[in-house]
């Protein structure tokens, strides 16, 4: 079994923290579940009637089939598999923080807008609802004027997720205007939002494409299902988006190099540059520049799966039971904004996004060497959570605002649009 060193790791689990962990080949791979039964004879099927699938068609079937799919299943089943105990956490498990530095900036921006009402908030892929929760306590308690006039809305399409997020966000389920949900950006109610737009680990969530360099050229590695086992397969590259995404990364990858295309991050930016009408577009996720993220030494790209608190590269094993992400591009993110009407305002990562905004004095009120002061640390760490996450900010109907979450950049612009790593 294949295991990646902590550097290249994205969501946070134990292991992502230097855990050891170590793995006797043979008997343990016997001992692997390939995954949820259902789920592998709803992929077989689709496999024996079209031919091999797109590995992106496989990722989203794995985590998102309506029934069987990783974040699909019960209530009760999804609030063990995120969190400290679980497959995986995220920086709402850690710590209040970051939902109190989000609201803090939405003030700002709330200033700069001229104080809309409504003032609305979206959050994509809210997961259990934590940093939704954060975010309207830290609003109600600090910033009464934005809070009148705020309306979340939460765009989430498991229905799991959706209750989840009902119970974190009870207290204010009963206030007039106050909370919306959705489950795709396009069946939204909303047009022309004025506000911001946010997400955080949503990105990396998205079914990635996945191609290696043959003695061909670039192909495309898709999914075949052989007795009993999923197996990989090459193709001819799926679709133009797909060959138009390679052909501007422009690089001279050795053979044998593998890596993964966000396709659809690109078309969902451009959804989100139209959605917008004056705001700001707030992303957070683990991620690269271009540059950094396909440059040739990186030679088995950074696509991994997260099961009961361990990473692993193995997507064919734990079908439907382990989560599978890859770092994000953020540079075809800036870039698609720009052609779509969103101004890049900056890029810094989480580390300097909260000490823009103040977080020494939040940090300063705590008990030092407390539980939770040692949380706050946790995600301000240079060598983990600090660095490791990113913040792109874009905007659409403001002249250039220097917002302070963007205080300390330690990214130039011109690297987060630079294409070409060779
Ligand atoms: C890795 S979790 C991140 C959860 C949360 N943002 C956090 O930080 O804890 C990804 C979330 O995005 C949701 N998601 C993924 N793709 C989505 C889409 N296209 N539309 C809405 N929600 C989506 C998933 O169901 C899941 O709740």
């Amino acid at each position: 079994m294949a295991l990646s060193t902590p550097g290249m790791m994205g969501r946070s689990c134990p292991q992502s923290r230097g855990v050891a962990f170590s793995i006797d080949d043979g008997p343990l791979e016997l001992s692997v579940s390939i995954g949820h039964p259902e789920l592998i004879a709803a992929i077989a099927a689709e496999i024996a009637a079209s031919g091999p699938i797109s590995f992106a068609r496989f990722m989203e079937l794995a985590l998102y089939h309506p029934q069987f799919g990783y974040y699909m299943r019960a209530p009760e089943q999804m609030a063990e598999r995120i969190g400290w105990r679980g497959d995986f956490y995220t920086s709402s498990d850690v710590h209040p923080m970051l939902g109190q530095a989000l609201a803090k900036q939405a003030e700002q921006i709330d200033r700069l807008l001229g104080h809309p009402d409504p003032f609305i908030v979206v959050e994509m892929g809210p997961g259990k609802g934590l940093l939704a929760r954060h975010f309207l306590s830290a609003c109600q308690r600090h910033f009464g004027s934005l809070f009148e006039r705020l309306h979340y809305v939460l765009i989430e399409r498991s229905p799991a997720m959706q209750v989840l997020q009902r119970e974190n966000v009870a207290r204010w389920l009963d206030q007039p205007n106050r909370l919306t949900w959705a489950n795709d950006l396009a069946n939204m109610a909303l047009e022309g939002v004025n506000g911001l737009f946010l997400s955080n680990e949503l990105i990396d969530s998205f079914p990635v494409h996945r191609i290696q360099v043959t003695a061909n050229g670039i192909e495309e590695l898709c999914v075949d299902y052989q007795r009993g086992r999923f197996v990989d397969c090459l193709r001819p590259l799926s679709s133009e988006a797909l060959s138009d995404r390679v052909r501007q990364i422009n690089t001279a990858w050795p053979e044998g190099y593998r890596t993964e295309i966000n396709v659809h991050a690109v078309r969902w930016m451009r959804q989100v540059a139209q959605l917008i009408k004056r705001g700001v577009v707030l992303t957070i996720d683990y991620g690269h520049v271009a540059q950094d993220l396909y440059r040739p030494d990186r030679k088995g790209g950074t696509f991994l799966c997260y099961s009961r608190q361990s990473v692993n590269e193995e997507p064919f094993l734990r079908v439907g039971d382990q989560d599978m992400t890859a770092h994000v591009d953020f540079t075809s993110l800036a870039l698609t904004g720009e052609e779509s009407g969103l101004r890049t305002t900056g890029f810094t990562n989480q580390l300097s996004f909260l000490m823009g905004l103040g977080v020494e004095h939040m940090i300063e009120e705590l008990e030092p060497d407390s539980p939770t002061f040692n949380a706050a640390i946790h995600l301000l760490r240079p060598q983990g959570m600090g660095t490791t996450f990113k913040v792109l900010v874009q905007h659409k109907g403001i002249v250039s605002p220097e917002l302070d979450g963007l205080k300390y950049k330690p990214f130039f612009e011109s690297a987060l649009t630079a294409q070409s790593a060779a």
